[in-house]
């Protein structure tokens, strides 16, 4: 079953910005660590650079982000990851990857990778750190992106990131624009944003895309009312955004989750209802955005199906 599940009575045109409280996580770790953290690994290895990027002048933001990333995988798992400190001389434990790292905190002579291409292996999450007046995106270890890549965003500002956005969430986007602008040190927030993919492959970076078209154009005939629950999957992004205290730049950090519909209709009572109130009333031109429209029909009257014959 998904941990996020982000929907309700009707399409949310709103930015869903909720705070991340003290006992929630920054970064979670789960029964995909591993096989997650791997896939990481070897498409950094193969890509380094299109999965990772940073520009001049941002070290400190980087050093931020390790810092506050290992403290809360320790803080939430203690018995997997441990982190000594004897001033700036840190040594790093990571249990599930059998990993010891001693370096000294700020020096990035002493890592073998930058910082924030390092701390990214640590976990499952997308890492990225914008800056600036105009949230700028000046680094990211980005594998997991959802047909968006680093060699397109990297140096433009929130506002022009999301360019040419779809009409209907114009005003979400200027509201969180402003919200960048002003969000506070020690009050990180996140939010969910979701999918519909006919595969459950993570790394839909951009240059899959031509790939992830011809399996659409495969796929769509087979896609009836009866086949569509076990051929696609919902994927939800849990975002976080948190101000870094000394360079003021703000982690914008991505986990993304998959299931099969079918599977997640068995596992929530609700899902069926829920999918289908929310997908309802999605505007025609976000459906397009999110290349959901050709099998809308087929998708809806198979959530139908567990709707009306449900007996509550
Ligand atoms: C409160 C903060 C944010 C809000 C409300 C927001 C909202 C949205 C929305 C509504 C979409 C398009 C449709 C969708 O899939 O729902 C989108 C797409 C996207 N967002 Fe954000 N976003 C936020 C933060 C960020 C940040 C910090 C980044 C930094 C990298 C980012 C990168 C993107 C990218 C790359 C896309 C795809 C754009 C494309 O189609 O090329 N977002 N966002």
């Amino acid at each position: 079953m998904l941990p996020y599940f982000p929907f309700g009575q009707q399409f949310n045109d709103k930015m869903g910005t909720l705070s991340l409280t003290e006992n929630e996580r920054l970064v979670d770790v789960d029964e995909r660590y591993q096989s997650e953290v791997a896939l990481k690994q070897k498409l950094l290895t193969e890509l380094p650079d299109y999965y990772f990027q940073a520009l001049p002048g941002y070290e400190l933001a980087q050093w931020e982000v390790l810092e506050i990333v290992l403290s809360n995988l320790v803080r939430f798992s203690p018995g997997q990851f441990s982190l000594q400190k004897e001033g700036n001389h840190w040594h790093w434990q990571n249990q599930l990857l059998h990993e010891n790292r001693s370096f000294i905190f700020g020096d990035s002579s002493t890592l073998p990778l930058a910082p924030l291409d390092w701390v990214g292996r640590q976990v499952q999450e997308d890492l990225t750190v914008l800056a600036g007046n105009e949230a700028t995106l000046v680094a990211g270890q980005l594998c997991f992106a959802n047909d968006w890549c680093l060699d397109e965003k990297i140096g433009l500002p929130f506002w022009q990131i999301h360019a040419p956005i779809v009409s209907i969430v114009e005003p979400m986007l200027v509201a969180a624009n402003k919200f960048m602008e002003r969000l506070p040190v020690g009050r990180p927030v996140w939010r969910a944003n979701w999918s519909v993919k006919l595969t459950n492959q993570l790394d839909m970076t951009s240059r899959h895309a031509p790939a992830l078209k011809a399996l659409f154009a495969n796929r769509l005939p087979e896609l009836t009312p009866e086949t569509i629950g076990e051929q696609v999957y919902i994927r939800i992004e849990r975002q976080t955004l948190t101000r870094l205290p000394r360079s003021g730049a703000i982690l914008f950090g991505i986990h993304t989750y998959q299931n099969l519909l079918a599977s997640e209709i068995a596992e929530r009572r609700d899902a069926a209802s829920r999918l289908a109130n929310v997908f309802r009333t999605t505007p025609g031109e976000m459906l397009n955005y999110k290349s959901m429209t050709p099998f809308m029909p087929a998708l809806l009257t198979y959530l139908d199906t567990f709707t009306l014959h449900s007996p509550d």
